[in-house]
């Protein structure tokens, strides 16, 4: 098989809207200081670059979690394979996100914070496919809503490759 891509999100409008979406988030949280929490490992192209378009004290935190369960669609459940290493007890806190897919685990990791009592909890996502969502979640900065197809680049991957593409690119599949 050959792994095709096609160009969804070009590599200025990227920039272009992670500026708007870091204008947002300043008028939001004026004075305040900012936690960044990345999903590891998607969320770090996408926090790395919004941190530095973000002309205020941010802080950035790393935790890595994954479904139980079934392997193909993500359960309910999740397990924390890397916890925070500091509390987020009244602080400002913003989930920094690849994409939200089905919803399950942004759902679960957003009550699992949630019950550590921060002073605010957001959500950011660069990317959304509206049309796979199974659990509800509430979306405060969404870079764009994408149609269901399978992308890659800017922190997304395919078996762990691409995710330094400075796209984002649809990866199809086609005969040799
Ligand atoms: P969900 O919202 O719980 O289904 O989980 C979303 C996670 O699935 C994301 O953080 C990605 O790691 C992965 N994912 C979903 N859609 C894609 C895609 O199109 N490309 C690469 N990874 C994806
Ligand atoms: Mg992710």
């Amino acid at each position: 098989m050959i792994e095709k891509l096609q160009t969804l999100i070009s590599k200025e409008k990227l920039a272009q809207r992670v500026s708007e979406i870091a204008s947002e988030i300043e008028r939001d949280y004026q004075g305040k200081d900012i936690h960044f929490i990345c999903v590891l490992k998607g969320g770090v192209v996408f926090m790395a670059d919004l941190a530095r378009a973000v002309h205020q004290n941010v802080y950035l935190h790393f935790m890595d979690v994954s479904s139980y369960g079934d392997s193909t669609e993500s359960s309910g459940n999740i397990k924390i394979l890397m916890d925070l290493d500091e509390s987020i007890k009244d602080k400002h806190v913003i989930i920094v996100e690849d994409i939200i897919d089905s919803g399950r685990t942004l759902s679960v990791l957003k009550k699992v914070l949630l019950s550590r009592g921060p002073a605010s909890l957001r959500i950011c996502t660069l990317l959304d496919k509206p049309d796979r969502r199974v659990a509800q979640v509430d979306i405060d900065y969404t870079g764009f809503k994408i149609p269901d197809e399978f992308v890659v680049g800017c922190g997304l991957d395919y078996a762990q490759k691409y995710r330094n593409l400075d796209y984002i690119g649809i990866l199809s599949f086609e005969e040799e």
